[in-house]
């Protein structure tokens, strides 16, 4: 994949570059300011039109990039107090993701190009979230374990050293969050399910119901989703409406702790075979609370550093763009005008 030209002639000369940030591969349209390693800005706006179709709809999800992707810029900037003059750097995710979503931050970051001259790099999504450990925890360092859970991924990642991933297993069907998503639809709780089941499971009984964790017996390092949720919808069909209403966290607590557990098993099993010592989780479910504090104990248990990104850094975000370009900066990477959107973009095949 041509996402790289790799230079000696760096075009950038500052140690503390100006780097904007732009984010646009699903439902939210992000762009940052970072300077160096300081974060000035990261403006973020989740579209609400999804709500009403209980998942996202690829063609509004563009339409709704192309209104926002200007005013957001702007209140970046501003709320930087920089000019795009004071830019230094153009990055903007280019893959994986809804590729009408992901052309209309690639195309205005290469309208940025042409107006300005000023260099671009392509950012993996994935990539960025990697990074955003990097935004939250200067100390953290490869290697280490990246577990990255979202609405569509769920992998664990080998990073042995800055930008070289090596995926050990990921999710043979459903991502964990879309998981969350269509549980909190079967069980009548809006778009996004993830926040909302998070809520309702802390005060529910995760032992109510045994739900079936994912490939548990597998010795490998992958995930499955969907038979947890088809388990969720029927005990739902069988338990009827009034148990479900009554037992409503207890369901919640019960999916939530075999979606999160097997999670957590698999990552610790993962460090303790490669002989990793630093775990870092990222991705919009590392917002989750349960999973925060059980990853947090079991590596506590093991004697390994686990890290998760600040709130603000785990949803999509400009931020996460921008600290992973600093990174390809630091290493000579960049992209040219022929970038395009990949919307199936592999990790491990960047170079
Ligand atoms: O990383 P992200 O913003 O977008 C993707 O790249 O997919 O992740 C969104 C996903 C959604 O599925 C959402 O339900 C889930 O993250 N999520 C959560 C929580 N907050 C967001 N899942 C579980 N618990 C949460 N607190
Ligand atoms: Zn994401």
């Amino acid at each position: 994949m041509g996402l790289y030209i790799r230079s000696n002639t760096i075009p950038v000369q500052s140690a503390s570059p100006i780097i904007l940030g732009i984010e646009t591969s699903c439902d939210e349209t992000s762009v940052a300011v970072l300077q160096g390693e300081k974060l000035l800005s990261n403006v973020i706006s989740s579209q609400a039109v999804h709500i009403q179709f209980g998942g996202v709809v690829p063609e509004l999800a563009s339409r709704a990039h192309l209104r926002k992707i200007i005013p957001i810029t702007e209140e970046a900037l501003s709320q930087a107090g920089v000019t795009l003059s004071d830019v230094d750097v153009l990055a903007v995710t280019a893959g994986p993701g809804l590729v009408g979503a992901l052309l209309v931050g690639v195309n205005f970051a290469k309208g940025l190009v042409l107006a300005t001259g000023k260099p671009i790099i392509g950012i993996h999504h994935l990539e960025g979230h990697i990074y955003s450990n990097f935004l939250s925890h200067p100390e953290v360092a490869p290697p280490m374990l990246v577990l990255i859970v979202s609405g569509g991924h769920t992998l664990l990642v080998a990073m042995k050293a800055h930008l070289q991933y090596r995926v050990l297993g990921s999710t043979r069907d459903d991502a964990v969050g879309e998981a969350y998503d269509k549980v909190a639809k079967i069980l009548g709780l809006g778009y996004p399910g993830g926040p909302v089941i998070d809520r309702l499971a802390q005060k529910g009984d995760p032992e109510f119901i045994t739900f079936p964790k994912g490939l548990e017996k597998d010795d490998s390092f992958d995930f499955s989703y969907s038979g947890l949720k088809t388990a969720v919808l029927n005990y739902v069909r069988q338990a009827g409406e009034t148990v479900v209403k009554d037992h409503l966290a207890d369901i919640c607590a019960s999916f939530q702790k075999a979606a999160i557990d097997i999670l957590v098993e698999k990552t610790i099993r993962a460090a303790r075979t490669f002989g990793f010592r630093t775990i870092t989780v990222a991705g919009g479910v590392a917002a989750n609370s349960y999973l925060r504090s059980a990853i947090r104990k079991a590596g506590e248990a093991y004697h390994l550093q686990v890290y998760s990104p600040d709130m603000a850094f785990c949803m999509d975000n400009g931020a996460m763009i921008a600290r992973a370009a600093l990174e390809r900066l630091r290493y000579g990477y960049f992209s040219n005008l022929a970038l395009n959107a990949y919307p199936t973009l592999q990790l491990d095949m960047l170079d």
